[in-house]
């Protein structure tokens, strides 16, 4: 796909893995739409990349804002690329220290987070894609999900969290096989551990630990490097319905 021109939608796209995409897409000339419940650091980085960039501020797990977000993304320009970066972690074991069940809730807010809200935005973006004239290929769009290597490589404590990312790997294929025939493409990226303040809340002792533990390059992955695999992946027609870990060649241990 030529990238020029073209609108992207990138949820999450105040913060880490979603900034870095809105600055790789920004700097290859894509008109991108950030849609964050953070609208100050949304507004900040939209001022920030200058006129390549705007921003709704909404919530994905509401479906309401979640059209509203694709339907100025798609006044932009033609909607070709749609990421879902939006999303969170949590910890916690299946039974407590004092053996009292996971809390429901906690699971719950996850799940809706993590995997309603890439439903959310990957229905409409593909509904609006499917509107639009196809380019060359007869190639209409590409919506990249995010998981993590938490959905092959659950730690203890990531019930949650490795559950809902496990539902996102399982979205890609049947996801690529439904929207086939509009020619739209879905791929799912897998990121071990980036320098995002999702992990800048831990202490720096704590972040060097983890680099360590990386295969190669032994520290963290920079969400540019996220942003350069989302481009990639838009420009090569021929990846889909596939999911991709982006992790350094870490496996995560039990703990
Ligand atoms: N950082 C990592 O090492 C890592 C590893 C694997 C997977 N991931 C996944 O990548 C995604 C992005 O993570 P990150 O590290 O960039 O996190 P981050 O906290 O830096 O950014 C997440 C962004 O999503 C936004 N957001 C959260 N809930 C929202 C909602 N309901 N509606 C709209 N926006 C919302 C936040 O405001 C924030 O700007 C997450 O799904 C995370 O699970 C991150």
């Amino acid at each position: 796909m030529e990238l020029d021109g073209v609108s992207a939608l990138i949820t999450g796209g105040a913060s880490g893995l979603g900034a870095g995409t809105v600055r790789k897409l920004c700097g290859l000339g894509v008109r991108c739409t950030i849609f964050d419940r953070n609208e100050a650091g949304a507004k900040q980085l939209a001022d920030e990349v200058g006129t390549g960039a705007d921003y709704v501020a909404g919530d994905v797990t509401n479906p309401d804002d979640c059209q509203r977000a694709v339907d100025q993304a798609a006044g932009n320009a033609s909607l070709r690329i749609a990421v879902n970066c939006a999303g969170t972690g949590w910890v916690g074991r299946v039974i407590n220290r004092d053996n009292s069940p996971h809390d429901l809730g906690a699971f719950k807010f996850i799940m809706e987070l993590n995997i309603v809200g890439t439903f959310n935005v990957m229905t409409r973006a593909a509904s609006v894609m499917a509107g639009t004239e196809p380019g060359p290929d007869g190639e209409r769009g590409v919506i990249v999900n995010t998981a993590s290597v938490a959905a092959f490589d659950g730690q203890i404590g990531q019930l949650a969290y490795s559950a809902s990312k496990g539902a996102v790997v399982g979205m890609t294929l049947p996801a690529a096989r439904d929207l086939a025939s509009v020619g739209i493409r879905v791929m799912t990226i897998a990121p071990g551990l980036f320098d995002t303040p999702l992990l800048g809340m831990l202490p720096q002792e704590q972040r060097d630990a983890l680099g360590q533990s990386v295969l190669f390059p032994k520290r963290l992955g920079q969400p540019e490097q996220y942003g350069e695999l989302v481009a990639d992946i838009a420009r090569n027609s021929y990846l889909n319905g596939e999911v991709i870990r982006l992790d350094g060649g870490i496996r995560m241990p039990p703990k």
